[in-house]
């Protein structure tokens, strides 16, 4: 991995990062956008923006199917963007991953598909941490196959309890499902230390990397996840693109969930047999142009590199922090012991649409709501929070811009 940030001109570096994203520029209301919301989505890069009007201005054609060159060459780019997105994950080939919509539809594929090989009396562990999309795949599985679904608790920081993690798990779990970052609170699990106790116990681990893949380095391989979902337009890529990692045994021995072109190799009307993985799992035309920006996308974060986003981040989520706890208005919601990309927080006495509203109008975008994460919210009794959310563009700036604001929205409501 590359060093962090230049020791001696850190600004000029984040200034050069910010140049790249073109939107950032754009005055919103009048004002200086200051883009907090990128739990949500992140802003692209222009690599990722000229790449899409490349791909539909020069290469565009359906892909696997044609014997023409634009299709060739389409077909070698898709399947490229494939290969880039094993290398960035550290998948051992690229039959590894799925191109799907998004990490919602990564795990609605585990559910659906790994999920008729389970039996009722299996049991799917979930933590009281997850978004709406890792909690109700796995409801419908629950409700189709009589599976039972098991939910391990939070502390009142915000983090999985690890020793209900560990009393939770027995020979009966057939699958951990488990956020490696919170959305709702910013989390970061010891995801690592959970898949080893679950395959202790036999179980296979999915975990949600839609928070995770912007802001540290995953190796799949290292990590021994069994399957590994995450969403582009949360990692500066385009939206409707995601992949799902599966290691070639599973995904070799899990039947398709949805039928249609490419996915097959013969069909009769009496039967039809599959590809092979990931064929098998991506039925119809994909998002061509989605994967090969996703694909751009993981090139843009490696030339950056992690080590500077992680110190960057870092130092500023510290900042946000201290000086969110200046505020004696402002109650922070969940205080985990290691946190990425995120900070909940509630504004005394003022509703979180509010707050989300007064401060839009002064530039500043944060999400205001559940955050589809409501069993978060009913654990700590508010509606909704307010939440900041960063990524490599942000500066100490928009930290200042979303306090002066939060002032202005208490001065308002006295
Ligand atoms: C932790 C987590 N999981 C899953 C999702 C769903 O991602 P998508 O809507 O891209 O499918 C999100 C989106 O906010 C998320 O934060």
């Amino acid at each position: 991995m590359k060093s962090g940030l230049p020791q001696n001109d850190p600004e000029s570096a984040i200034k050069a990062w910010r140049k790249a994203f073109p939107i950032l520029f754009l005055p919103v209301r009048g004002k200086r956008l200051a883009y907090l919301d990128n739990g949500a989505t992140t802003q692209k890069p222009s690599t990722v923006i000229e790449s899409l009007e490349r791909y539909y201005g020069e290469t565009n054609a359906n892909v696997h199917r044609g014997v023409h060159d634009l299709s060739e060459r389409a077909t070698a780019a898709y399947e490229q963007a494939r290969a880039g997105m094993a290398d960035f994950i550290g998948a051992s080939a690229p039959e590894e991953i799925i191109f799907t919509r998004g990490t919602t539809e990564a795990i609605n594929l585990v559910a659906w598909s790994y999920g008729e090989l389970l039996n009722p009396g299996d049991e799917v562990l979930i933590s009281a941490l997850e978004h709406h999309s890792n909690i109700v795949p796995w409801q419908m599985l629950r409700d189709r196959r009589g599976i039972t679904l098991k939910v391990v608790p939070i502390t009142r920081e915000g983090d999985i309890n690890p020793d209900d993690f560990s009393s939770a798990l027995s020979e009966k779990t057939a699958l951990v499902a488990l956020a490696h970052v919170s959305n709702a609170l910013g989390t970061v699990n010891p995801i690592a230390d959970m898949i080893a106790q679950a395959h202790a116990q036999g179980a296979v681990v999915l975990i949600d990397g839609a928070q995770a893949v912007a802001h540290m380095p995953v190796e799949v391989q290292k990590l021994d996840c069994d399957f590994y979902a995450f969403s582009g337009h949360k990692m500066y890529g385009p939206t409707g693109i995601g992949v799902l990692y599966g290691k070639s045994s599973l995904l070799e021995r899990m039947p398709p969930w949805q039928g249609g072109g490419d996915m097959i190799r013969t069909v009769e009307f009496e039967r039809s047999t599959y590809a092979p993985p990931p064929y098998k799992f991506e039925a119809g035309t994909p998002h061509i142009a989605g994967a090969i920006g996703m694909g751009k996308a993981a090139e843009y974060i490696r030339q950056v590199g992690f080590a500077p986003i992680m110190e960057h981040e870092t130092i500023l989520l510290d900042y946000a922090l201290q000086q969110l706890q200046s505020l004696e208005f402002i109650r922070l919601i969940g205080t985990p012991q290691v946190r990425s990309g995120a900070i909940s927080f509630i504004v005394t006495d003022v509703h979180p649409h509010d707050v989300g509203t007064i401060l839009d109008h002064h530039g500043v975008a944060i999400r205001a709501g559940h955050h589809c994460a409501m069993p978060v919210m009913q654990f700590y009794q508010v509606p909704a929070t307010v939440r900041a959310s960063f990524a490599l563009y942000n500066n100490h700036e928009d930290v200042d811009q979303l306090i002066d604001s939060l002032q202005q929205v208490r001065e308002m409501f006295g």
